[in-house]
């Protein structure tokens, strides 16, 4: 008879968001009039510009036509794209990334839980705690991540990393497992900064501190930039090549959606600099082989929409989005505070972390603001152990609702 993947009975059953879809969806039935504002899903809500949606018709447009028509895209990504990528987001600001160092792909969700497929099983992992799920159930699904604890919320043979208030939601850096008294430090480090959910950064100095780490102990960094557009202060690293020595231990993933507004389109890519070796042997040509063997590119007319976002007039109006989101974070954050809230993120990033009242449970406080605000949040808890007694608010929303809900929260 067959056998199944036994590490995929391991997972917790419930994802997160459904069992906040299913909680709101109760409450509604026993509310109906209820108006309800979502401030939970990281998902966007404001249109492509128009830039983008010119540049996606044309390539509609070319694909109707048998002179312009394209079949497979190349495995790894269109060249246009590939040098505008590489071009804007990294030689522009003085790092060294070539071309064929970026693998285009249909997001960094896919990329953040593939990624880990090139390494052995046998790799000890790292996670901040609390953290975004995909790094954790992706290895919890490959067999690395050994048992669960119900008591602790953690897996045996994952490092976790808390982030806390006293260290300003910044993880210190890992510990090894407990084998003896020889200290073993984790194979592979996820790390993404801005933060989802906590909205935290890292400045460059703790950056390095990770890099250099890693360098000394043979680690790979798996470094989530996806929200790299929202960074808005100085001294903030954009990615974490502009630290010294990261082109030897760190891959980047990075996503057109957060920044612009690609949650439906789907695109993104991941970079691997040619000389991250382990064993001798090239992470760049494994995963290089594993784009080749599992995936046929990311559709022309998509390419051609993220080749847009890095024209002139591109730019621009992904600045307004961003802006957009962003002032709906600084109401957010100032309107909580004022009516004295413990709230931290959605300076650099989209996301805001809010400690509960009176030391209430995450969920309970997610259960006393969908009652009493009829607002709803991600309960911090769900994105680990170390998020118990937070709430996760994003910046996605509607300006108008979102100010409805800050307004709501604070008269509670
Ligand atoms: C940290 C992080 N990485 C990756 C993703 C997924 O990005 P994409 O839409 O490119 O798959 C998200 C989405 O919420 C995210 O929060």
């Amino acid at each position: 008879m067959t056998e199944i993947n036994h590490d995929y009975t391991k997972l917790k059953s419930s994802y997160l968001f459904s069992t906040i879809a299913g909680r709101v969806k109760v409450y509604e039935e026993s509310h109906p009039e209820a108006d309800i504002i979502r401030l939970g899903i990281g998902d966007v809500t404001r249109p492509l510009t128009p830039t983008i949606i010119k540049a996606m018709h044309k390539a509609v447009d070319e694909m109707a036509d048998g002179a312009t028509f394209r079949g497979y895209a190349p495995d790894l990504g269109y060249e246009f794209l590939r040098n505008a990528i590489a071009q804007n987001d990294y030689r522009d600001r003085g790092m060294d990334i070539s071309d064929d160092e970026i693998f285009v792909s249909d997001g960094a969700k896919s990329d953040s839980g593939n990624i880990q497929e090139i390494f052995g099983r046998d790799n000890t992992v790292a996670v901040c705690d609390p953290v975004y799920p995909v790094y954790v159930d992706t290895n919890v699904m490959a067999g690395r991540a050994g048992e669960y604890d119900d008591a602790t919320g953690c897996w045996s043979n994952i490092v976790y990393m808390p982030c806390l208030k006293e260290n300003g939601f910044v993880p210190l850096l890992p510990s090894g497992l407990s084998s003896g008294n020889a200290f073993k430090a984790p194979d592979i480090i996820y790390l993404c900064f801005p933060n989802n959910p906590t909205g935290a950064v890292l400045d460059k100095a703790k950056l390095q501190k990770f890099v250099d780490f890693a360098n000394a102990h043979g680690s790979v960094i798996i470094y989530d930039a996806a929200y790299e557009g929202y960074i808005r202060e100085e001294g903030i690293p954009h990615s974490i090549y502009e630290c010294e020595g990261a082109r030897s231990c760190a891959i980047e993933l990075r996503s057109f959606s957060k920044n612009a507004g690609f949650t439906g389109v789907r695109l993104g890519f991941s970079v691997i600099p040619k000389e991250l070796k382990r064993e001798g042997v090239s992470l760049h040509s494994l995963w290089a082989r594993r784009h080749g063997t599992k995936y046929n590119g990311a559709p022309y007319i998509v390419q051609r929409a993220g080749e847009a976002v890095y024209s002139s007039e591109g730019k621009k109006e992904i600045k307004g989005l961003i802006d957009y989101y962003m002032d709906n974070a600084a109401y957010i954050l100032n309107g909580l505070k004022k009516a004295g809230y413990n709230v931290s993120g959605g300076v650099n990033a989209p996301y805001i972390w809010l400690e509960t009242p009176k030391g209430l449970s995450s969920w309970d406080f997610f259960d006393l603001l969908l009652d009493k605000a009829r607002v709803v949040g991600t309960p911090g808890v769900g994105f680990g152990p170390h998020g118990e007694g937070y709430l996760r608010l994003t910046a996605f929303g509607d300006k108008k609702r979102t100010e409805q809900a800050v307004d709501r929260i604070a008269s509670i």
